[in-house]
């Protein structure tokens, strides 16, 4: 066992449901891109161990590539702006269907300005996929075109997700011990 999992207080999304939730996505996503050309987008760090599930049940061929974005004063209410500290880079974006994969939307800043990005960029398509949506934290309007699991407010960490870049490793979805960051 991982030392780290002494702080999580509950599970809540299990390895199994997770594996149940990326084969039901990856088979409408097989389907709904089978005419299309398929760009999977990781934006990183979050969703990378999702993405690299996500993307080996997916039975289409595929492009892949990373984003890595970051929030101005994240957790603060006031602020809707993105910083993209890696970019994508095309000669031409009009033959791409991107499909951006998160691990999780919270305030709906970082997907909603990513989308509005790359549509500026003339890509043919854009849409996004979630393993967790967090519905009670928006902050603007957006909803993803596929989500796997809607979850209460709560603070989760574990299969990508962090706590100052910690428990990304565990294989399922947790609620950290309210103990761990309020230290
Ligand atoms: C998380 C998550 C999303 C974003 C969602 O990333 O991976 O990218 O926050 O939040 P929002 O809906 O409020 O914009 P984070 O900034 O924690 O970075 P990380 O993925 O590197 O952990």
């Amino acid at each position: 066992m991982n030392i780290l999992e002494n702080d999580v207080e509950k599970i809540l999304v299990s390895k199994e449901r997770i594996a149940e939730i990326v084969d039901d996505m990856a088979k409408r996503i097989s389907e709904d891109y089978k005419d299309k050309n398929l760009l999977l987008l990781c934006i990183l760090k979050g969703s990378v161990v999702f993405f690299s599930d996500l993307m080996r049940k997916i039975t289409l061929p595929m492009e892949i590539d990373f984003m890595k974005v970051a929030s101005y004063g994240k957790g603060s209410t006031s602020t809707g702006n993105v910083r993209i500290l890696l970019d994508l880079h095309r000669e031409d974006f009009s033959n791409e269907d991107i499909l951006i994969v998160e691990d999780i939307i919270d305030s709906g800043r970082t997907l909603s300005t990513l989308v509005e990005y790359l549509k500026m960029k003339g890509c043919r398509s854009v849409r996004t996929c979630t393993l967790l949506d967090k519905p009670g934290r928006r902050e603007v309007p957006f909803t993803p075109d596929y989500a796997g699991e809607v979850i209460p407010d709560e603070f989760v960490i574990g299969y990508g997700l962090d706590y100052a870049e910690k428990y990304r490793e565990l294989p399922y979805v947790g609620v950290l011990k309210p103990s761990v960051y309020m230290k």
